[in-house]
């Protein structure tokens, strides 16, 4: 049965829309901030709850989702522009039929990764996203109410490449090459399985508006390993595939297609136009790239403070900040969304944020 449709009018009215219009392409008064995952590790209350319950476990349950999702906007009440469903991007493989572990100091592990083209015999074919994810949409519609309309809620996926990765690595990787041998020994088969991934991705990306997702953020964390022409063979056609889908997905159940913001990290000057191309509303920057790489025929640029000033001193943060909110006022796009170039690591002090934050909310007034 199909997750229904959650319309605005069901949920609490929006008080702060600063991330729509700037993704939507317009000037904003002040640049809106989140902070890619803003509810993880640092956070005490988050390493609470951890010692209770497993990492998907909590994915799994809707009130525990929607409670971790919560932390960094009521902690940081009046400081966040945006809140993220506390989710990951490996509920997908899981979904297509793969064992998925976290483990404590290694991060994700695939007991039985796909090794060879046979392999693909053990996904499952037909996926009933509203059945094998509902919990995420359920964690989605919960957590619109609990937002009371303080913020709107992105919800996101993995790019297929980076998924395609995890499931053939069955982990992180220093050189994919277990990854890049199959698209070197079985490109058709490669094509296969990018294309079995995004055949799910669309719909869970549209169930997740249906369940009240205000944006979509695509992660292609490990854009950057490819060489340049694999990347345009490989990764770049099934990211298209994927917004397009979108649209014309929520083009057909009548509902509008939220603001997409693709991050695909450490792309370089050469990939960055055309992420552009495919028509994504907003793109994300790594802290390596300038943001007047980013051109004006997409709305909104977002990014891309190096993550480790959050360990400096508050007088540093607050000088960076200052620095980096500069260059952005003299970015290409109309909109510019504040964010980490990166996700936030665990070691950050909670008291470091609300500097960094308060600086944000200062520095960026136009
Ligand atoms: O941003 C948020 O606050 C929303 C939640 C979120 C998580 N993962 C929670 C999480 C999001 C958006 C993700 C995306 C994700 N997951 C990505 C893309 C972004 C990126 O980092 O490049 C990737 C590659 C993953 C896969 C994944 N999940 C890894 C590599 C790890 C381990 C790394 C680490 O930080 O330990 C995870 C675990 C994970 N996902 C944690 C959190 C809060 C920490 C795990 C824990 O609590 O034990």
């Amino acid at each position: 049965s199909r997750y229904k449709i959650h319309t605005a009018e069901e949920f609490p009215e929006l008080r702060n829309d600063l991330i729509l219009q700037a993704a939507r392409g317009k000037k904003t008064a002040r640049a809106p901030t989140w902070i890619m995952r803003q509810a993880g590790r640092y956070l005490p209350e988050f390493r609470k709850l951890r010692e209770s319950h497993s990492f998907f476990e909590i994915c799994q349950t809707p009130q525990l989702a929607c409670e971790i999702t919560m932390q960094p906007i009521l902690r940081y009440e009046g400081l966040l522009d945006a809140s993220i469903i506390f989710s990951d991007i490996l509920v997908i493989p899981q979904a297509l039929g793969m064992e998925v572990q976290m483990l404590p100091a290694q991060g994700p592990h695939f007991p039985a990764p796909l090794e060879s083209p046979e392999d693909i015999g053990r996904l499952h074919k037909h996926v009933d996203v509203d059945e094998e994810l509902s919990y995420v949409f359920r964690a989605i519609t919960l957590t619109r109410h609990a937002l009371s309309g303080r913020v709107p809620l992105i919800g996101f996926a993995g790019a297929p490449w980076t998924l395609f990765a995890y499931m053939v690595e069955g982990g992180g990787s220093k050189t994919f090459a277990r990854a890049k041998r199959w698209l070197f020994d079985w490109p058709e088969a490669s094509d296969g399985v990018l294309e079995r991934i995004t055949a799910v991705l669309i719909p869970y990306l549209v169930g997740q508006v249906r369940a009240g997702a205000q944006l979509l953020q695509v992660f292609d964390s490990w854009a950057s390993e490819l060489s340049h022409h694999h990347y345009v063979r490989f990764a770049l056609p099934a990211l298209r595939r994927v917004k397009e889908g979108v649209h014309a997905q929520c083009n057909a159940e009548g509902i509008t297609t939220p603001p997409l913001i693709v991050f695909a990290k450490n792309v370089t000057h050469t990939v960055l136009p055309l992420l552009e191309e495919i028509g994504f509303d907003v793109v994300g920057l790594d802290w390596t790239t300038a943001p007047s790489e980013v051109s004006n025929r997409t709305s909104a640029v977002q990014g891309n403070f190096d993550p480790s000033i959050l360990y400096a001193s508050d007088e540093a943060i607050r000088s960076e900040v200052k620095t980096v909110a500069n260059m952005f006022k003299h970015r290409n796009t109309p909109g510019w969304i504040s964010n980490l170039g990166h996700g936030i690591t665990p070691g950050v002090k909670p008291e470091s944020v609300r500097v960094f934050l308060e600086a944000v909310q200062e520095c960026s007034r136009e």
